[in-house]
């Protein structure tokens, strides 16, 4: 994965505990392809030292305004030049209150007022200092000045209590940091996903399912967001975490998983169907676990409802994805699936290439005819899936 290739990152570190996160981000950062230049302030490099952040970034670490390793002596300049995006994790209040003042006393803050390029804020305090109205009105004030606040998240803080001021973990600061970077091809657009297998009960402890892990369908969740849509996920049971933003309702059979997306689809404008939702199900569930003996057992099944062939075919219908995972004749069976279901758009795979694992190797059908994708990581995948939906539907002229 490279999803930063080329990309030049200044990390701000302020003085929070949350600090030792920054070193993991800067190790992400690094691994997924960017330059990264780490600027420490005074407190920030009391949790954590420059030294730590040259190691991870095979760069020198800077703090100091004077910094006579510039040639120029303009440290605040030069780093901030040719940055893509200044990312300032942990950012504490002071900071924070600082950047609404355009205060500009040391390195940090000087670089961050004199930059030309974009500006995300992962915020990291005490649940009191973020509710203090103080820091209320300076996020407010960060927000109408385009400053890009990620987090925080609520739960258990450093000194003992629990509340809302926790840093987004490095991993998620990561995928926001990815996500900025990507055109925002699907904005203000309402986007419905199924993903992850069903589970079709059988008795109190058995029941049909299958080997989806929801990888794919969660990672088009990521992809759709950050086109910069509303995301409605609903999945079948999954171990995926939820990518933040993303609005998710669990569902375990095929039957909640129809009831639940037509609850909810008149107000979505694109459905992208990823979920591996079982043919048939049990045509009875025991109540009781089924015991054995010695004679051959039969289970009779009826059809599930077909989820997504219903959306398509409902008067004014949302913009209709789905996917054909085949063992065999993929081009003929996606293709098929595409005109039976009425569907603008088949992503088709063979599941040799991508059942349970991180990579895959698509062909999309549309009417214009197919176009291969990967293989790839299943992110990567995702994106170029949502550039030819976007693309589709900017040629269509659909608002
Ligand atoms: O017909 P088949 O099951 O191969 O079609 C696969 C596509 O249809 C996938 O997009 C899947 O999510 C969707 N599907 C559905 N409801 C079903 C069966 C499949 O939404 N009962």
């Amino acid at each position: 994965m490279a999803e930063l290739n080329g990309k030049r990152l200044v990390l701000g570190v302020t003085g929070g505990i949350a600090a030792y996160k920054a070193a993991e981000l800067a190790r992400l950062f690094v691994k997924d392809g960017a330059e990264v230049n780490a600027v420490l302030t005074q407190s920030g490099a009391q949790f954590v030292t420059p030294a730590t952040f040259q190691a991870l970034t095979g760069k020198p670490a800077w703090s100091d305004l004077w910094d006579a390793r510039m040639p120029d002596s303009m440290a605040h300049i030069d780093l901030s030049r040719g940055a893509d995006v200044v990312v300032v994790a942990p950012a504490s209040a002071d900071f924070l209150a600082k950047l609404a003042h355009g205060l500009a006393d040391d390195l940090l803050s000087t670089l961050c007022l004199a930059r030309d390029c974009p500006l995300l804020v992962a915020p990291a305090m005490n649940r009191q200092m973020w509710e203090n109205p103080a820091t209320r009105r300076n996020i407010s004030q960060l927000l109408q000045d385009g400053v890009i606040v990620l987090g925080p998240a609520s739960g258990d803080q450093a000194c003992g209590e629990i509340g809302m001021g926790r840093m987004l973990e490095a991993m998620e600061l990561h995928d926001a940091v990815t996500g900025f970077f990507q055109p925002k091809m699907l904005a203000r657009r309402r986007v419905m996903i199924t993903a992850g297998p069903t589970f079709e009960a059988l008795d109190a402890v058995r029941g049909l399912t299958n080997l989806s892990s929801g990888k794919m369908g969660f990672a088009l969740a990521r992809a759709v967001r950050d086109a910069g849509a509303e995301v409605t996920l609903v999945c079948g049971p999954v171990t995926q975490s939820t990518p933040a933003g993303v609005t998710r309702f669990d569902v375990t059979s095929t039957q909640e998983m129809h009831a639940a997306v037509m609850q909810r689809v008149a107000a979505c404008d694109i459905f992208i169907g990823v979920a591996a939702v079982a043919d048939y199900r049990p045509a009875e569930t025991m109540r009781d676990k089924i015991k054995k003996d010695d004679k051959p057992m039969q289970i009779a099944l009826v059809p599930n409802p077909d989820i997504l062939a219903e959306v398509a075919a409902r008067p004014g219908a949302p913009f209709c994805v789905g996917f054909a995972a085949e063992s065999r004749d993929l081009e003929k069976y996606a293709e098929g699936k595409r005109q039976k279901k009425n569907l603008a758009l088949v992503v088709g795979n063979l599941v040799q290439d991508g059942l349970g694992g991180d990579g895959n190797s698509v062909i999309l059908f549309d009417e214009q005819g197919k176009h291969p994708l990967g293989p790839a990581p299943k992110i990567e995948i995702a994106r170029g899936i949502v550039a030819h939906i976007g693309q589709m539907l900017a040629g269509d002229g659909r608002e």
